[in-house]
């Protein structure tokens, strides 16, 4: 009878200590159990659910990242090259200058083109004489540089005429400001110096760094001009 009383009373005991380890057990689990959904709904709030966290990285990465990217680029030399041509002499060197640097190019085109008879420097009363006898000449021309305030550097190549850049050169480098921009003249000619051409084109603008100008033969190589360009001492 008292094995039977003592074997009730452990049963009792037993029972009971069981429900206390249950209660224990999900008292002590709950943090655990609270910290793993609570990770779990980090988890899924900081990765795919929650567009906000998403939007911390993407303007964190602006800030830091893409910053310098574009202070690079806005730093990065722009280089124009200009040029006109009415036999297509010039163009060819403006050509090889462009390609060796890859460059933007311009060609001016005149609003009235030259024909061979306008070009006759043997006659005096030819487009191109009159065009030279007179300073104050500005043919037009047809087009425009578009954006030209993005370039750093800007070559300008012309045919030498009478010793002097065409008027239509003239036109063109008082259509634009210049400030602040280096300016790289270059020529072809039958056989003169870039002489005087340069420095009176150079006063007609304002605030621009006009280098010394340079003749180039129509049948010099790309890697002929590109040694002069080279030369330059330029951070293209
Ligand atoms: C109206 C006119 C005047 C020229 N005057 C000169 C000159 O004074 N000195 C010279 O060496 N060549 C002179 N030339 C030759 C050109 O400068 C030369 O042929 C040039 O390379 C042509 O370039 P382009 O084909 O790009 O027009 C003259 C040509 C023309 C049409």
């Amino acid at each position: 009878m008292m094995k039977k009383m003592t074997a009730i009373l452990l049963c009792m005991f037993m029972i009971l200590s069981l429900a206390a380890c249950g209660n224990s057990g999900s008292g002590a689990g709950q943090p655990s159990t609270g910290g793993n959904f609570v990770e779990k709904q980090t988890d899924s709030n900081t990765m795919p659910e929650n567009s906000s966290t998403g939007n911390t990285e993407s303007v964190s990465a602006p800030e830091s990242q893409p910053e310098g990217t574009e202070a690079s680029e806005a730093q990065g030399t722009k280089v124009l090259v200009v040029y006109f041509s009415a036999t297509n002499t010039t163009k060819g060197v403006a050509e090889h200058i462009a390609n060796g640097l890859s460059a933007d190019i311009y060609e001016i085109v005149p609003e009235e083109p030259y024909t061979d008879a306008d070009l006759n420097y043997h006659d005096n009363n030819s487009r191109t004489t009159i065009e030279m006898n007179d300073p104050n000449a500005r043919p037009g021309i047809s087009g425009s540089v578009e954006n030209m305030e993005q370039y750093d550097i800007v070559f300008i190549g012309y045919p030498i005429w009478w010793g002097e850049a065409p008027r239509i050169v003239s036109t063109f480098v008082e259509g634009y400001d210049f400030s602040g921009k280096t300016v790289v003249p270059f020529c072809t000619s039958g056989g003169s110096g870039i002489g005087s051409s340069a420095t009176n084109l150079e006063q007609l603008t304002d605030g621009a760094n006009w280098l010394t100008g340079k003749r180039l033969n129509g049948g010099d190589s790309q890697d002929t001009v590109m040694e002069w360009v080279n030369s330059l001492g330029l951070d293209f």
